[in-house]
């Protein structure tokens, strides 16, 4: 049975001073048997959040929002995945918005990859159509482009090993109050799946999490996790607000016990 994982993705906000405590307070809220939790601060918190859990609630692990695709260099202003040694255990590759932002390519997520793994880091790797691509009816086209384009090369045996999450995430739904509904995340959970197959991986497929992300709620996280395909949420927004968070993983926690996967 798949594992079941709610990941936060803080993006740009919270600081150093704030952080640990608004970790505290989620992590004592969503004690969820057999459902993986995982916060993902900004880089300058990872510190202050990781001291916070440590203390009170080991189990919920920190991850990072981005890793740069070299080891070390002339990059001002980035971080490198052996830099993120004892800050954090999982971290975001491929975010929409870093592509969007930050011009990510295919071929640099796939290196991030690379260099995530071979630190020990456990990746969520995103993937997700724009509305246009969408209204042409070339989202699963798409995101087999972006997984080959970010996967191709990667051992099988290796990337399972490290444990690696995806994350199917439209572009037009994150941060815009418009989520896709269950049917066609499911939809696309099985294309990744399918893709994920062409490229060689298909006694694997089956193992791979995928997680739907794109303005996820207490509200609508029910129309996902009632999906079979569908292995929890990445969600942004809300994961700043306990009250949505514990709503998210109490479903979650409903998911994992109707797979067996609650202690
Ligand atoms: P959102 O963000 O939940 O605010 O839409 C999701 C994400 O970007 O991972």
């Amino acid at each position: 049975m798949r594992e079941v994982v709610v990941a936060a993705n803080w993006k740009m906000h919270t600081t150093p001073a704030d952080a640990g405590e608004l970790a505290r307070t989620i992590a004592s809220r969503t004690r969820e048997s057999g459902v993986t939790r995982v916060i993902c601060p900004p880089y300058v918190c990872l510190a202050a959040v990781g001291a916070a859990l440590a203390d009170d609630d080991p189990d919920v692990a920190v991850g990072a929002q981005n890793v740069h695709h070299e080891l070390a260099g002339a990059y001002t202003g980035e971080i490198s995945a052996p830099m993120l040694a004892g800050l954090a255990t999982w971290v975001i590759v491929g975010h929409s918005e870093r592509r969007r932002d930050a011009g990510e390519t295919d071929e640099q997520i796939g290196r991030k990859l690379e260099r995530a793994m071979d630190a020990d880091l456990r990746p969520i790797l995103c993937v997700g159509e724009q509305l246009e691509e969408r209204e042409r009816g070339e989202a699963s086209e798409v995101v087999d482009r972006q997984l080959r384009g970010a996967m191709a090369g990667h051992d099988p045996a290796r990337t399972t090993g490290h444990g690696l999450v995806i994350a199917y995430e439209p572009v037009w739904a994150i941060g815009t109050g418009r989520n896709a509904t269950g049917t066609d995340a499911a939809a696309m959970a099985d294309a990744i799946r399918a893709s994920l197959g062409g490229l060689g991986w298909a006694d694997r497929a089956d193992d791979v999490p995928v997680l739907y992300g794109g303005s996820v709620t207490s509200g609508n996280i029910g129309a996902f996790l009632g999906e079979p395909s569908i292995d929890g949420a990445l969600v942004g927004g809300a994961s700043l607000k306990p009250d949505e968070m514990a709503g998210i993983v109490a479903r979650a926690g409903i998911t994992a016990r109707a797979r067996g996967l609650a202690g």
